[in-house]
């Protein structure tokens, strides 16, 4: 493989670079790299060539869509095996992406999201009234409620189902298989392709994992079909995805496509928003000034009734909060790389870098976020002044992409923000947050980030007052 003048840190004999990036924490080796090797290096993997991107300048260029389109990359292709040709794993020429993205567009609108808002403040609801009922010495898995509650919710708003994840120990028994396909997808990328062969038990347990998703999705489906005239009054997204047409080409989404949209939703709906919130709690606890002035907000639009349901307004008017949530996902964007390809088959980026068609060109969000020309001497720190309204002004806009970018960004942007703002704000308003184990920041990595084993504990705030 050509490497030309792209940077590279040594390879090893038939390995390559593969040995640079371990299995469990590969996003943050490609940060570690980013720091040594710069704004673009290049990794050569058995069969495979990796150009890692996260210099807001050559970014730019990348999220120019007249030169540049959305990849399924690697980690994706994997992923594809159950979400098939779903809006996130499809590719921008396939007619069922434009379909389904005309078709489902709308329902992610401002309008859309006062309609979700009920059913997002119904598990809200469940997740406080856990919180609540807890022993003063008991202990909460963040990352673990955080899952349970975006989970359900996406399950509420997506297609009228109670995962009922608040009422088990476990995770329900889809969710487990769901890791566990997303566990192996990840892992396939970074082993050899006879390693992956002679992984029998595996390959079997992704087999087995991947037909259950399906036997459950295809039986909500067939479900909501035969129910007739009171499952069409239904406004959750498989509604929309079961009776909208497409404008342009007059078609309807097929089943085997609306499997695959549901599987998405799943995947995409719910470990993002979950770490999103994790992450956002831990940067709270470290930022005594930032907690502070969050709970003056809550408290002044949401105030101390905590029998009212924040309205649509007022989850809007949390302003502060939402800031805190953008600078979160600033230095933790939950899912932390997207790959772009040339529309022709090579492009020169940067005035000298040759970059192909053939190659993967991820684009590293954590590093973009920590460019110095952009954010500043000290991009690490975490503070959400970085989006009061007169520093986003005076942003360009492709700095910031937690997102993606571009008509393949996140369809589901608004949906998480939403229901993040929501919970963040319910939590401030009803909580002391403890951090009881002296917690070591650690990240733990599948095709999201999210904190690894952190744990804390509450007290109620009209107890302590
Ligand atoms: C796409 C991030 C929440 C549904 C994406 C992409 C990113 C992203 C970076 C682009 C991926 C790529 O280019 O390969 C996030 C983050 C979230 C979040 C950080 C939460 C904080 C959600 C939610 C939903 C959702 C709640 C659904 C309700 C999707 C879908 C796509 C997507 C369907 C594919 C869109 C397309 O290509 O047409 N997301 N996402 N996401 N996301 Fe999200």
């Amino acid at each position: 493989l050509e490497t030309n003048n792209i940077p590279h840190p040594k390879e090893k004999l038939f390995l390559g670079n593969l040995l640079d990036l371990q299995s469990g924490r590969r996003v943050q080796d490609m940060m570690k790299l980013a720091r040594e090797y710069g704004p673009i290096y290049q990794l050569n993997m058995p069969g495979r060539s990796l150009i890692i991107v996260s210099g807001y300048e050559l970014v730019k260029e990348l999220a120019d869509e007249k030169r540049f389109d959305k990849k399924v990359w690697a980690p994706l292709q994997n992923v594809r095996s159950f979400a098939g040709d779903g809006l996130f794993t499809s590719w921008t020429q396939e007619h069922n992406w434009h379909k389904a993205h005309n078709i489902l567009m709308p329902n992610f609108s401002m309008r859309a999201m006062q309609g979700y808002l009920p059913m997002m403040i119904d598990i809200a609801e469940q997740l406080v009234g856990k919180w609540d009922r807890l022993n003063s010495d008991d202990e909460i898995d963040v990352p673990g409620d955080m899952t349970r509650l975006t989970l359900d919710t996406i399950g509420l708003c997506g297609f009228d189902y109670r995962f009922n994840s608040f009422y088990r120990e476990d995770m329900h028994p889809f969710v487990n298989s769901m890791v566990r396909a997303l566990q192996e997808a990840m892992e396939r990328g970074g082993r050899l392709p006879f390693e992956d062969k002679l992984l029998v038990h595996k390959n079997r347990q992704f087999q087995a994992d991947t037909e259950f998703l399906n036997s459950v999705v295809d039986r909500i489906i067939k479900e909501r079909r035969e129910g007739g005239e009171d499952s069409s009054q239904k406004k959750d997204l498989l509604s929309y995805m079961l009776t909208g047409t497409d404008k342009q080409s007059g078609e309807h989404l097929d089943d085997l496509n609306i499997r695959y949209q549901i599987i998405t939703f799943l995947i995409a709906g719910h470990e993002t928003t979950s770490g999103l919130l994790s992450f956002a709690l831990y940067e709270l606890l470290h930022h005594p000034e930032v907690l502070a002035k969050a709970y003056e907000e809550v408290d002044r639009v949401l105030g101390s009734d905590l029998t009212a349901h924040p309205t649509f307004n007022q989850v809007n008017q949390l302003r502060y909060v939402t800031q805190i949530l953008q600078e979160t996902l600033r230095l933790w964007p939950t899912a932390p790389a997207f790959a772009v390809y040339p529309l022709n088959d090579e492009e020169i980026i940067g005035g000298k870098y040759k970059v192909t068609k053939d190659e993967d060109i991820a684009v590293l969000i954590p590093m973009l976020h920590r460019d110095r020309a952009i954010w500043g001497d000290n991009p690490d720190a975490f503070d959400p002044e970085h989006f009061s309204p007169e520093a986003e002004q005076s942003r360009p806009a492709d700095a910031y992409k937690p997102f993606g970018n571009g008509q393949r960004a996140c369809i589901g942007r608004q949906f998480a923000m939403q229901e993040a703002t929501l919970v963040l704000g319910m939590l401030l308003q009803r909580y002391h947050f403890i951090d009881h184990t002296n917690y070591q920041f650690k990240i733990k990595e599948t095709l999201t980030i999210k904190p690894d084993d952190f744990k804390i504990k509450v007290r109620k705030r009209t107890d302590a007052e």
